[in-house]
């Protein structure tokens, strides 16, 4: 085959090989080709077909629990259905070919975990993790959710098992604080490591976007994989233009860790 990694810098080898520690930074872009919509994508965004405020905050599920209940059990069904793509698969295989690496993302899927990541912390919580709206008991789901349609229908949450509050998804909403416990050792990774990858996120979310910043700011080599410009790239060492699941495995092939293209 010809040489299908020319746009992988050789500088950029260079540092994954010499890496100790690695973060792999990912947002909604590495799922997206598993068929799970991104955010803020222009045309197939969910932002641009659903109000988040009607759907991604603690007001919204206080006036409208069954039009925010039956939202996510529409993307939870959505992620269950999906697999894992070669993005995923290759961040689960250097994993293997690094001494250190964390998985930090801010997707509420469980793709990553699916495709073999061992470490992976969750920034935003998680479609499969719901708990109590009051007293915070985490809740199981009654079943395997079959398909719902395209943007859900209304589903009255169930009730906590414990106090018989309305359960709500285990994701954070627009206002609130991340879980202290995952953003404590994301921080902590980010901070000790010496390269770290930033890979489908349009980087413009905070908390979770200080991190590549960190990483910076703590003289880490910062690369960025991304099909469009995002604010990252004035300040990323290497910006790959492409998709992840096609980026990834040729940065792997590149690397010689092994992944056929
Ligand atoms: P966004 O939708 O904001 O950004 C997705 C990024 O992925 C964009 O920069 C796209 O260019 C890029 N992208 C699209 N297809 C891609 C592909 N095949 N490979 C690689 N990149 C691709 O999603 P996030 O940055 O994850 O928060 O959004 C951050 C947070 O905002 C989410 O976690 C969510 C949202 O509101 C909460 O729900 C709390």
């Amino acid at each position: 085959m010809k040489n299908t990694h020319h746009d992988i810098p050789p500088a950029l080898l260079q540092a994954l090989h010499q890496a100790r520690r690695v973060v792999v930074f990912t947002g909604a872009g590495v799922s997206a080709e598993s068929g799970i919509a991104t955010f803020r994508d222009a045309l197939t965004g969910l932002w641009s077909r659903f109000d988040a405020q009607a759907l991604a905050t603690p007001e919204a599920f206080r006036e409208h629990p069954d039009v925010v209940w039956g939202w996510y059990e529409w993307r939870r069904a959505q992620a269950l259905r999906a697999k894992p793509n070669a993005a995923h698969r290759a961040i689960a295989e250097l994993a293997r070919h690094v001494p250190e690496l964390a998985v930090v993302t801010q997707n509420v899927d469980d793709l990553h975990e699916r495709a073999g990541s061992a470490r992976v912390t969750h920034l935003h919580g998680s479609l499969h993790a719901p708990r109590c709206s009051a007293c915070a008991a985490p809740q199981a789901f009654a079943a395997e959710h079959p398909d719902e349609p395209d943007g859900g229908r209304r589903i009255a949450p169930p009730a906590c098992a414990r106090c018989r509050a309305p359960v709500r998804p285990g994701v954070v909403w627009f206002g609130e604080s991340l879980p202290a416990e995952a953003w404590n050792s994301a921080w902590r990774a980010v901070q000790a490591c010496d390269l770290l990858f930033s890979i489908g996120t349009s980087a413009l979310v905070y908390p979770a976007a200080e991190l590549p910043q960190r990483a910076l700011a703590s003289g880490a080599t910062v690369v960025q994989i991304n099909p469009a410009a995002t604010p990252l790239d004035a300040h990323a060492h290497h910006n790959l233009r492409g998709a992840a699941a096609d980026v990834m495995p040729r940065l792997l092939a590149a690397a010689g860790f092994g992944l056929a293209v």
